[in-house]
């Protein structure tokens, strides 16, 4: 896409938007030095101070999320060829819808994501860690991604919608084409195999809902579906899409809050041996991660009217990149920002679970996922450190930030 005509704010340089190894600094330079401007490898406005970005959050008629899970990169004739013909045509379980259809559905599924379930959930979140964490607790080292946080998270989501253990390993992966056909910068031949995936993700999805038709589950869709049949408007394909979107959002982020927040605790050695000797410390801790280190450093809206952010004007039908990763360190709201502190008293202040109609529906439970892993772990391995020489990767996308491993030793 190319830039609007006469844009001061036109950005040739070296952006590189699918480069999340370290954001930080230049989104520290954009804040201080255009906070708000177009990005020609995007095609988007990028919004980057924390007030702007909390106002396009807040007010859902201008800035529509109707584009938050539209792909990136144009999707091949061949891949959406593919798609289509298996009904897979515009999903979006509620991040990507808007009123009166979003206020409809959020209803719904809250009353079956209730807090209530949730706290239910503890003890085997608890076992869950324990299990995993004793496991490798003997062996005077582990790789923190694949021994923990990468199971964990999707063994708690699946438990709340009802999808049996020996799929994991499955879905994750279709979870993981899901990220990389929307947030990813695939090849048409990479897309082809990710389209497929997708496919079967749907097909799995449309399944569960018919199964519970037929045999009623004590399980997320479960409740879903008996809502539905005492008069709640919500169709079979909305169920469906609200399994598509949980079995990804539900895990894959949770994976990323465990991996970047035991990295940044053990990169501050003084934080991880606070929370060692003072667990009542972690709850703050998990928040201060969210902030500084957050799994989804960017999301995306898109304009109905001409609006103004920042000082630059901005036509109706842009599409934006709003990014939490730089609104969360922006000094006006955060005093030394940049700094990793366990016990900033604002930390909760972060605006990495979105802001307004579309707050993350899921933030209780993906924090009480890290709390309960972060008191197993700094109790049975309180001596754990980062080894050293480890080189940090981070897949390449523009929204989803997390090292892709985290070697470590006791
Ligand atoms: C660290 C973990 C997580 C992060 C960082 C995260 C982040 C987000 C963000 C940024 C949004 C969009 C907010 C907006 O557009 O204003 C969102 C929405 C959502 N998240 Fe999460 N999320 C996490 C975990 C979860 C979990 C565990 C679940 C479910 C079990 C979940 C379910 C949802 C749902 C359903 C929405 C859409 C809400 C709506 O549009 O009304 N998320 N999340």
């Amino acid at each position: 896409m190319q830039a609007p005509s006469g844009c001061p704010f036109m950005n040739k340089e070296d952006f590189n938007p699918f480069d999340l190894s370290n954001p930080f600094p230049q989104y520290k330079e954009f804040r201080q030095e255009k906070p708000v401007f177009f990005s020609e490898e995007l095609g988007y406005y990028v919004v980057t101070r924390y007030e702007d970005v909390k106002a396009v959050f807040s007010n859902w008629k201008t800035y529509t999320s109707q584009n938050a899970q539209s792909p990136f990169k144009p999707i091949s004739p061949k891949a959406k060829a593919l798609m289509e013909e298996q009904g897979l045509v515009g999903l979006s379980g509620l991040s990507g819808r808007i009123p009166p259809d979003h206020t409809r559905i959020r209803r719904i599924v809250s009353m079956a994501f209730s807090l209530k379930r949730i706290k239910k959930l503890e003890p085997r979140i608890r076992e869950l860690a324990i299990k995993m964490i004793t496991k490798f607790k003997d062996d005077g080292e582990a790789e923190i991604v694949k021994q923990l946080a990468y199971d964990l998270p999707a063994l708690v989501i699946f438990m709340l919608l009802g999808v049996p253990d020996k799929d994991v390993e499955k879905v994750k992966s279709w979870a993981e084409s899901r990220l990389l056909m929307t947030w990813g910068n695939l090849t048409d031949e990479e897309q082809l195999v990710h389209a497929q995936n997708l496919v079967n993700y749907w097909k799995y999805c449309e399944n569960m809902v018919a199964m519970r038709k037929e045999n009623p589950t004590d399980d997320l869709p479960g409740d879903l579906i008996r809502l539905q049949e005492e008069g709640h408007e919500i169709t079979d394909r909305e169920i469906a899409t609200i399994c598509y979107s949980q079995l990804f959002a539900g895990h894959e982020t949770t994976t990323s809050l465990m991996a970047n927040g035991i990295r940044e605790l053990l990169l501050h050695r003084d934080s991880w041996k606070a929370i060692c000797s003072h667990p009542e410390l972690i709850p703050n801790a998990v928040e201060e991660v969210l902030r500084f280190s957050p799994s989804i450093v960017s999301w995306r809206r898109r304009t109905l009217e001409d609006s103004v952010i920042g000082d630059v004007e901005i036509p109706a039908n842009s599409n934006l990149l709003i990014v939490m990763g730089s609104a969360n360190r922006d000094e006006s709201n955060f005093e030394n920002g940049e700094q990793f502190d366990i016990q900033r008293e604002n930390s909760k202040e972060h605006l990495s679970f979105g802001f307004g109609i579309h707050f993350c529906l899921g933030s209780p439970l993906a924090k009480l996922e890290f709390k309960t892993v972060l008191e197993e772990l700094t109790r049975l391995v309180p001596n754990m450190k980062l080894k050293e020489n480890q080189e940090f990767k981070f897949a390449e996308n523009t929204s989803f930030r997390a090292p892709v491993a985290l070697e470590v030793e006791w």
